[in-house]
């Protein structure tokens, strides 16, 4: 119902097919710290208006039938930022975990956490916990946070996977596929995104979704991350529509 109003009204929406949308969106929340400081505050007020900007995006995701959304919110190499910044981060990081076990039921929103969650306080380790209890009773729309997340650390992470299970003689290192190795990383069972979306105008990965991102079309836009808006997506996701994917073909 929602869904056959977007379709018929907005102009920026008119550009989107929304029968033709990718599974899988990725986005880099990026630019959270320059949005701040162009008005004067500290770089955490620009983190928590990134925060509301993450609500209404991944809502709106929801809302027009995406399947998948992995968004990068906190990197291993993030940890060299000053303390107070990385407090407020998990502050934010908290409360959105608290909305979320209230909510996910009802939105039929599930969550997933990709990366080594070991350095997170135990209170937060709890309640990631509570909120993977919660999605594996649910069947909407995915959406994977990643958090002291590095796509590199991910893949030596599945390769000594595999070979614990190599040494325990359950698997052979010769039988192993490309396949079968994204069985051992943290996005198992997910399809790679189709779209990766960088706002902040950096024209870089920053070690997200190495793996995953082999053959995603790749959106760059100045807009910082707490600018974000619909209209931003639907631009991101009619480009995306715009492009030959040829994938090595002609
Ligand atoms: C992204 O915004 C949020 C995190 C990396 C946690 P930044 O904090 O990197 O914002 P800029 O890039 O400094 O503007
Ligand atoms: C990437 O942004 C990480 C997240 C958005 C979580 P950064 O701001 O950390 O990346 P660099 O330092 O510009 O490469
Ligand atoms: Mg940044």
């Amino acid at each position: 119902m929602k869904l056959a109003f977007w379709k018929k009204s907005g102009s920026a929406a008119g550009q989107v097919d929304f029968d033709r949308l990718p599974r899988h969106i990725a986005i880099i929340l990026d630019g959270n710290g320059r949005w701040a400081k162009r008005r004067g505050l500290p770089r955490t007020a620009g983190h928590k208006v990134g925060s509301e900007t993450f609500r209404t995006i991944a809502t709106y995701c929801r809302d027009i039938g995406l399947e998948y959304l992995t968004v990068y919110a906190f990197s291993t190499e993030n940890w060299k930022r000053p303390q107070d910044e990385v407090d407020t981060i998990m502050g934010l990081l908290k409360r959105y975990l608290l909305e979320a076990i209230e909510t996910m039921e009802r939105d039929n929103v599930r969550l997933r956490f990709m990366g080594d969650l070991t350095p997170l306080s135990g209170e937060l380790r709890e309640l990631v916990d509570r909120c993977n209890a919660i999605s594996g009773r649910l069947t909407g729309c995915l959406c994977s946070i990643c958090i002291n997340y590095g796509g590199r650390a991910e893949i030596v992470h599945g390769a000594k996977m595999f070979a614990k299970d190599c040494a325990a003689g359950a698997v052979k290192p010769e039988d192993l596929t490309e396949d079968i190795f994204e069985k051992y990383l943290y996005s198992a069972g997910i399809p790679s995104p189709e779209l990766l979306i960088r706002p902040g105008g950096e024209l870089r990965l920053s070690n997200f979704l190495l793996w995953q991102c082999a053959y995603a079309e790749l959106y760059f836009t100045d807009v910082l991350w707490p600018d974000f808006t619909r209209e931003e997506l639907h631009r991101a996701i009619a480009a995306y529509q715009s492009r030959d994917r040829r994938f090595g073909g002609i």
